[in-house]
């Protein structure tokens, strides 16, 4: 495996793959590498010549009260993790490297961003949707591989591979959980021990939620206050949302049918943890 820090010189190995008819697969990841990451680089393996993992933690999507600095990091372990996930290039750039002064340019997106973690986060998909940008243009990737967990930003990144023509294939990775259920994410680490306890209840909640409408409940507000219920009774956590809606579009509805998503975001003392399931009905 070899580290770049710096986008010209990994262009130009890549250059070099591109030349000899190598594919190339991608992951893009914040660091604090977990299970969840490792599924979408084995995929990436399996399918692609070359793999390119990138770690940024990208500061053009988080808020002025979001954890930027607290964003859990650790660069040997991720080393190991990418070694040992068959990486053959690991691109950590820095901020200035990504970014250089001031930016001049950003993507801004138009639309499946006014809900879910979109309207709770202004900014936040035009600050993922930049980044990506910049790193599809550097590595020009044939394959990018993304985590259903963050069922809206796959949505906008649809949206953004479509409306700029990249040639890029998106690929969707299933959700991969703890043992109790609780989606892996780099957050996980800074909740309590009595707060890690309690997180497994969103993906029950979500479990019990689908159990309802297999058995016919078809109310959109009936599912989410059964959700609400369940996390108020089981959990010290404060809701954020939790919304339905049709899957990709994300347009509300009222009456459930067709490919939809149940997603939730509860707010603990020093982690806001974010779950969906996706369900088609016919
Ligand atoms: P990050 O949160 O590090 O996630 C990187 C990728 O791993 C994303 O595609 C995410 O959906 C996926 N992922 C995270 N947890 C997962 C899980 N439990 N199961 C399956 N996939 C999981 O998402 C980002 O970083 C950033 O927004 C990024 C796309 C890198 C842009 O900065």
């Amino acid at each position: 495996m070899k580290t770049f820090t710096s986008a010209a010189d990994l262009q130009l190995a890549l250059r070099e793959d591109k030349n000899n008819h190598k594919s190339i697969g991608y992951v893009a990841t914040m660091g604090f590498l977990h299970e969840g990451h490792a599924t979408l680089l084995e995929k990436a393996r399996k399918e692609n010549d070359i793999v390119v993992l990138s770690i940024f933690v990208n500061p053009m999507q988080f808020g002025p009260n979001e954890d930027f600095e607290t964003y859990p990091r650790d660069l040997e372990r991720d080393e190991n993790v990418a070694a040992n996930g068959g990486v053959d290039y690991l691109f950590y750039p820095t901020v200035h490297e990504m970014y250089g002064e001031e930016p001049s340019v950003k993507v801004v997106v138009q639309s499946r961003t006014d809900v879910l973690c979109g309207r709770q986060r202004p900014g936040h998909f035009d600050g993922v949707a930049t980044v990506l940008t910049k790193f599809f243009n550097i590595i020009l990737p044939d394959r990018a591989y993304f985590g259903k967990k963050d069922a809206q930003q796959v949505a906008v990144i649809d949206g953004l591979i479509k409306d700029f023509n990249f040639p890029i294939q998106l690929v969707a990775v299933d959700t991969v959980r703890e043992e109790d259920g609780l989606a892996k994410s780099s957050r996980n680490v800074n909740l309590s021990d009595q707060e890690r306890m309690e997180a497994k209840e969103l993906y029950q909640s979500l479990l019990k939620a689908k159990e309802a409408v297999e058995s016919g409940e078809r109310n959109a507000a009936t599912v989410t206050a059964l959700i609400s219920e369940h996390i108020a009774a089981q959990t010290s956590g404060v809701i954020d949302y939790i919304e339905v809606y049709q899957y990709p579009e994300l347009k509300p509805l009222e009456s459930l049918a067709g490919n939809i998503i149940i997603a939730m975001a509860v707010k603990f003392k020093h982690a806001r943890l974010i779950d969906n399931i996706t369900l088609y009905i016919e």
